[in-house]
């Protein structure tokens, strides 16, 4: 028995996400659960559980891996509430409002952000996210968008560089210059901060020319390709995405054949975002239809305070099942596995060994009840790192 262990025991359903014996959840029914060293090192029958330090009893309820939002804009400042109201009496999105967050994320000191990405960090805790993307986007010059990246770092190894999310006011009729200004100083200030770099490439925000240009100097920087695509409307971005071997396209909400045919022909993964749909009062994307032509589909909440300010893993679960046609195994399989391969990784999103012990304990016997009992405090317990939160 090594120091520090800690065993988790009498787990009614243990979702470990192994894809054996084609049950991609890979469940197990009363199992237990070993943590050593931060990592999983152990799982089997609650019968053959060995001895630990210390133990947590599950009471017989669902252990899931901890919730991967592989899509979150968490450093800004101000809100923007009036905007949702104008939105819920009618109004469309469009995305114009960035240009006010980004107003007020200029103002904003070093450590009024940094308290803004804590406290939703600490909210996405409490909600079983384990693993969160931190994009910046809200900064759109040199300065801001190097510090907006340099405090996401502080929260996660997943940061990314999204200086291309709008052409800033000052740079409106000079898109080739602001183009430009990004693959240059802004790139080379955002680089050393960065993981993966992402452009909006929509009508009103970049055009395929410009989204090839950018994640083109990206890549050569040494940066994974992921992108915000088909959010508003049909367009180019999707197969722009997987041609450039993107890591995730996101949003994929106006997606034709031919776009679905690419995704599922490819490694890259198709994350949906269903909190902007409800949010901005849109139609939903079929997940469906993706997940039948063979995509690897991701949920994420794409937390931001325009489009979609829900930091809640659950109730993006809830929505997909009830609105986007997914089973509860593959939307729970989608937050946690599948926000994994969109970020490329292998050590989260699983509950094998050798595997991070960030783990959730639900307050139910079961996945399910993620999306039957929707917008229940369901998470009991978070394990993140194998220390108990
Ligand atoms: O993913 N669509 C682009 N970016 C964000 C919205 C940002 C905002 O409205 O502030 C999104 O939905
Ligand atoms: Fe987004």
């Amino acid at each position: 028995m090594r120091r520090g262990s800690l065993l988790v025991d009498h787990i009614g359903e243990l979702v470990t996400n192994d894809g054996r014996d084609g049950d991609p959840l890979g469940v197990r029914r009363d199992a237990a659960l070993l943590v050593e060293d931060g990592q999983v090192a152990w799982i089997g029958s609650a019968r053959d559980a060995p001895a630990a330090d210390r133990r947590i009893d599950a009471g017989g309820a669902a252990v899931l891996p901890g919730f991967v939002d592989s899509h979150a804009h968490l450093v800004f400042a101000g809100d923007r509430a009036a905007e949702f109201a104008a939105r819920m009496a009618g109004e469309r999105y469009t995305g114009g409002g960035i240009r006010t967050t980004v107003g007020a994320t200029r103002a904003a000191s070093d450590d009024d952000l940094r308290a803004t990405v804590g406290r939703l960090r600490a909210e996405m805790l409490r909600q079983g996210t384990t693993t969160v993307e931190i994009k910046s986007g809200y900064g759109l010059n040199v300065a801001d968008e190097a510090r907006s990246l340099r405090i996401a770092a502080e929260f996660t190894e997943d940061t990314t560089f999204l200086g291309a999310h709008v052409v800033p006011v000052e740079y409106a009729h000079r898109p080739d210059d602001y183009v430009g200004m990004v693959c240059g100083p802004m790139l080379a200030a955002a680089a050393p901060y960065a993981r993966w770099i992402d452009v909006f490439c929509e009508r009103g925000a970049f055009d395929a020319d410009h989204t090839r240009a950018i994640l083109a100097c990206g890549q050569a920087a040494g940066l994974g390709v992921r992108l915000h695509a088909n959010q508003l409307g049909p367009g180019p971005g999707v197969r722009l995405g997987v041609e450039l071997g993107a890591a995730s396209v996101d949003h994929c909400t106006h997606l034709t054949d031919a776009d679905v045919d690419a995704l599922a022909g490819s490694e890259t993964v198709a994350t949906l975002l269903p909190g902007a749909e409800f949010s901005t009062r849109s139609p939903y994307p079929d997940a469906r239809r993706l997940l039948d032509a063979g995509a690897t589909v991701a949920l994420a909440t794409d937390c931001n305070p325009g489009s979609s300010y829900t930091s809640s893993m659950p109730f993006c679960v809830a929505l997909a099942v009830r609105e986007m046609r997914m089973t509860p195994a593959e939307a729970v399989w989608a937050a946690t596995a599948g926000g994994a391969a969109a970020l490329r990784r292998t050590d989260v999103g699983r509950l094998t060994p050798g595997a991070r012990a960030d783990l959730i304990i639900l307050d139910a016997p079961s996945h399910l009840h993620l999306a039957y009992r929707p917008g229940v405090p369901l998470i009991r317990q978070v394990l993140h790192n194998g220390v108990p939160r």
